[in-house]
């Protein structure tokens, strides 16, 4: 099995962006044994604060995003970070090349009933002559990741990652401490009978999502003339692990449970990384307007709808908003 800066060569990944990908892995070597010993160092559970989502932060949250965040901005690779548990951008080095968005911990719900979580990052270059300080220059379209990734924390701690030339799967091996490939170019296969929703938001769906639920959960006594099964982790990466191993359509929908925040996934965070891994994998990664990637951000935190995986049933649901 290939070590991963070999692999990365490979692909003619250029030697500076090798190295801020190694020093990413190492802050999630790091989290992985955090995450391993959370019970045993009093790390599970929730702190006193919410972030600037308006979620509770759990204490691992924050943990995780001071160790990602001081290992990148320590590291000269960086110019800027943003990460979801950030009010706003933070400067580093005013020579980085590199800007770098996360998740520290995607699936937070997950923490404390030890289910899967993990980390979700994603790479633009930084402007020449933008200010480090400046958090505009993370309004880049997710076209313009460099490299894209997440590492899931599961019985295996996997790092899942494109740097646009295809979408490749490499384990954390704990003999030597580094990351192997086990899988190179990942194909998400096209046909599907399986989904991901969260259900229980049914009744504030908009009409197009409602009926293309109902005609799956017809079966084969309905439209779609097949069976489908559900799967839903409460982890987007758990979630699109799936879907990138065995195909899938995953989900949130835009829905009216408040009228101010009719999404759920962060675009810079979630949407975008996961949409580079899918469309390497052959797949599709959608709202019901266009291609996630396309879309040029307003804000950091922004929020967007996300319908992904297996391209024929993607094109499938969408075919209901027309
Ligand atoms: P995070 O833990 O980073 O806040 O993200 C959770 C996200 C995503 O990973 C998951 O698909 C979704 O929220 C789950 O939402 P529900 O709790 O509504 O099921
Ligand atoms: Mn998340
Ligand atoms: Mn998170």
């Amino acid at each position: 099995m290939q070590r991963l800066a070999p692999a990365l060569r490979e692909d003619n990944v250029p030697l500076d962006l090798i190295s801020l990908i190694k020093t990413i892995l190492a802050a999630t070597k790091e989290i992985s044994f955090r995450v391993s010993q959370a019970h045993l160092g009093g790390l599970m559970g929730s702190t006193l604060d919410e972030n600037i989502q308006g979620e509770v932060q759990k204490k691992l949250d924050v943990v995780a995003n001071e160790l990602f965040k001081d290992i990148l901005l320590e590291s000269g690779f960086v110019k800027a970070i943003s990460s979801e548990e950030e009010d706003t951008s933070v400067g580093g080095d005013k020579d980085g090349k590199f800007i770098v968005s996360f998740d520290p911990l995607d699936g937070s719900s997950n923490i404390d009933i030890n289910s899967l979580i993990g980390t979700i990052f994603s790479i633009h270059e930084a402007p020449k002559d933008a200010e480090p300080s400046d958090p505009d220059m993370f309004k880049q379209s997710g076209n313009r990741q460099v490299c894209a990734g997440y590492v899931l924390y599961g019985p295996s701690t996997m790092l899942v990652m494109t740097t646009g030339s295809g979408t490749h799967f490499y384990v954390l091996d704990r003999t030597h401490g580094g990351y192997l490939l086990v899988e190179r170019n990942v194909q998400v296969p096209q046909d599907t009978q399986e989904f991901a929703i969260n259900m229980s938001n049914q009744r504030f769906w908009q009409e197009p999502m409602q009926n293309y639920i109902s005609d799956l959960l017809a079966g084969d006594t309905g439209p779609r003339g097949k069976n489908f099964n559900m799967r839903w982790i409460a982890a987007m990466v758990g979630d699109i692990h799936r879907v990138l191993t065995r195909g899938g359509l995953f989900t949130y929908p835009s829905d009216n449970r408040n009228p101010e925040k009719p999404y759920k996934l962060r675009l810079m965070y979630e949407a975008n990384p996961m949409s580079f891994l899918i469309e390497q994998a052959g797949g599709l990664a959608m709202t019901s307007e266009g291609r996630i990637m396309d879309i040029e951000p307003s804000d950091i935190h922004q929020r967007v709808e996300v319908i992904m995986g297996s391209k024929n049933e993607v094109e499938a649901c969408l075919g209901y908003y027309k």
